[in-house]
C-alpha cells in the first residue's frame, strides 16, 4: 500500500471528521514547493491558507526558531520575556496608531480578545448598554463562540446555537446599511479590509474610510480583522494602509509567524489600556518561540514586499488573460490574495485537476479558486502556476 493511502486510512480512523482534506499527505516543504508522502512535488500557491508568507522552512525563520529553542521556550505571562516585548514594539511600529499589543495564538483568539475589549471599553466608561456588535454578511472571523457569532455565514452557525447575543449583520460594502445599523447601543463595527473566505471580495473604494467616519460619529469603535489580509498579503504590511484608515483595534494571525501558531491584537492607547490586569489572558500568548519567529517574519516580510508586488502584478496580468478562453469571468483581490472567479465549471473540480498537475490552490464555494502564495514566489513559479491552473480549468468538465 502506498504511504499516502495507509496514512489516510489511519487519519480517517482517528481524527475528528471536521475537515474536508484532500487525499494528500505532505511531508516536506522548501520555499513554494512541497512534497507528499509518495514523493510527488507540488507548487504551493495556497501556502497554509495565506499563512506561510515567507515560504516553507525559510532559513532566516528556522534560525530564529532554532536559536530561541536552545534558549527559552515558555514561561507563561507570570513573567516578561525579551522576544514578546520586542515583537509588541515592532508590531506597533508597523502602524501609525497602535500603541498596545495583546499576544495570543490564532485568528479566532485575537478576534475574541478584540470583541471582548470593545465591550469592556464601553462598560468601563459607564456605558454597559453599548454592547452590540455590527458585522458583515459573508464575513469570516473564526470558530470560537464570539468570533463565530459575528461571522456572517449561517452555515457555520448550525448546531452551535445559541450564539452570543447582540450581533447585527449588514451587507459588506454598503455604507448606507452600516449607517442605519449603528446607534447608541453599538459597541463596534468589525470588518475585513478584503473579505477572504467570502471569495476574496474587496470592498468598494472608500468603504473603510466611510466606516471610520460613521463609527466615529456613532461613538462606536472600528475593528479591523486583518488575520488574512495583514502581514504583507495585499502588498502593504496591513491592508487598511491602502486607504489610510485608522482603526481602534486590529487583529492579526495567519502569516504573523509564518505558520508557527501566533496571533496579536493591536490597539490604540485609549482603548488598549482597558484590557486591565486580570481581565483577559492566554497561557501560550506571546510564548518565546512564536515571538522569536514572528519578530524575524516581520522584518523579512518588509524586505519581501517590493518583489512580491512585482510578482503579484504578473499574476494578475496572466490570470486576467485567461478570461479570453471564457471560463474565467473575473480575477479579483489585491497583492498575493487572489480570487479567480469561474463560470460553467466547478471550482472544487478545478482545484482537484490543478493538484493532479502539481499545483496547490483552494476553492471557496463552487465558483472561486483562491491563490494565496508565499510573498517570495518567483516570477518563474508564478508563470508555472498560471500555466497549470489554465490547464486545469480547460480540463474541467462543463457543469450541467
Ligand atoms: C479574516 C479571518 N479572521 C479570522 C480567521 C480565523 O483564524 P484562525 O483559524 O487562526 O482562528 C480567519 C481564518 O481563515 C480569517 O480569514
Amino acid at each position: 500500500m502506498a504511504a499516502t493511502e495507509s496514512l489516510i486510512q489511519r487519519a480517517q480512523a482517528v481524527l475528528t471528521p471536521n475537515y474536508r482534506q484532500a487525499p494528500v499527505v505532505l511531508v516536506r516543504g522548501e520555499g513554494s514547493r512541497v512534497w507528499d508522502a509518495d514523493g510527488n512535488e507540488y507548487l504551493d500557491c495556497i501556502a497554509g491558507i495565506a499563512t506561510v508568507a515567507l515560504g516553507h522552512c525559510n532559513p532566516v525563520l528556522v534560525r530564529a526558531l532554532d536559536e530561541q529553542a536552545r534558549t527559552l521556550w515558555h514561561v507563561s505571562n507570570l513573567f516578561f520575556t525579551p522576544r514578546a516585548i520586542e515583537l509588541a514594539e515592532a508590531l506597533a511600529g508597523t502602524t501609525t496608531w497602535a500603541k498596545r499589543v495583546f499576544l495570543c495564538n490564532s485568528g479566532a483568539e485575537s478576534n475574541e480578545a478584540m470583541l471582548k475589549l470593545a465591550r469592556k471599553y464601553h462598560a468601563d466608561r459607564g456605558e454597559p448598554q453599548r454592547n452590540e456588535i455590527v458585522a458583515c454578511t459573508n464575513s469570516f472571523h473564526g470558530r470560537t463562540m464570539f468570533a463565530l457569532s459575528v461571522t456572517g455565514q449561517p452555515k457555520y452557525h448550525h448546531g452551535f446555537e445559541p450564539l452570543v447575543p447582540g450581533v447585527k449583520h449588514v451587507p459588506y460594502g454598503d455604507a448606507d446599511a452600516l449607517r442605519a445599523a449603528l446607534g447608541p447601543r453599538t459597541a463596534a463595527f468589525i470588518v475585513e479590509p478584503v473579505q477572504g473566505e467570502a471569495g476574496v471580495m474587496p470592498p468598494p473604494a472608500g468603504y473603510l474610510a466611510k466606516a471610520r467616519e460613521l463609527t466615529r460619529e456613532a461613538g462606536a469603535l472600528l475593528l479591523l480583522d486583518e488575520v488574512q489580509t495583514g502581514m504583507g498579503r495585499t502588498g502593504r504590511m496591513w491592508a487598511h494602509a491602502w486607504e489610510g484608515v485608522v482603526p481602534d483595534l486590529m487583529s492579526s494571525a495567519k502569516a504573523l509567524a509564518n505558520g508557527y501558531p501566533m496571533g496579536a491584537l493591536l490597539a490604540s492607547e485609549q482603548v488598549g489600556q482597558h484590557l486591565s490586569p486580570g481581565s483577559h489572558a492566554s497561557t501560550f500568548g506571546g510564548n518565546a518561540l512564536g515571538a522569536a519567529v514572528a519578530l524575524a517574519a516581520l522584518r523579512e516580510i518588509e524586505r519581501a514586499l517590493p518583489a512580491a508586488q512585482a510578482v503579484s502584478a504578473r499574476l494578475f496580468e496572466r490570470l486576467g488573460a485567461l478570461r479570453a478562453a471564457g471560463r474565467v469571468v473575473e480575477v479579483r483581490g489585491r497583492g498575493m490574495l487572489i480570487g479567480v472567479v469561474l463560470r460553467g465549471v466547478d471550482a472544487g473540480e478545478v482545484v482537484r485537476l490543478a493538484r493532479e498537475r502539481g499545483l496547490l490552490v483552494n476553492a471557496i464555494g463552487d465558483q472561486v479558486v483562491r491563490l494565496a502564495p508565499a510573498l517570495t514566489l518567483s516570477a518563474a513559479e508564478a508563470d508555472a502556476a498560471v500555466e497549470r491552473l489554465a490547464a486545469a480549468i480547460a480540463a474541467a468538465p462543463a457543469k450541467p
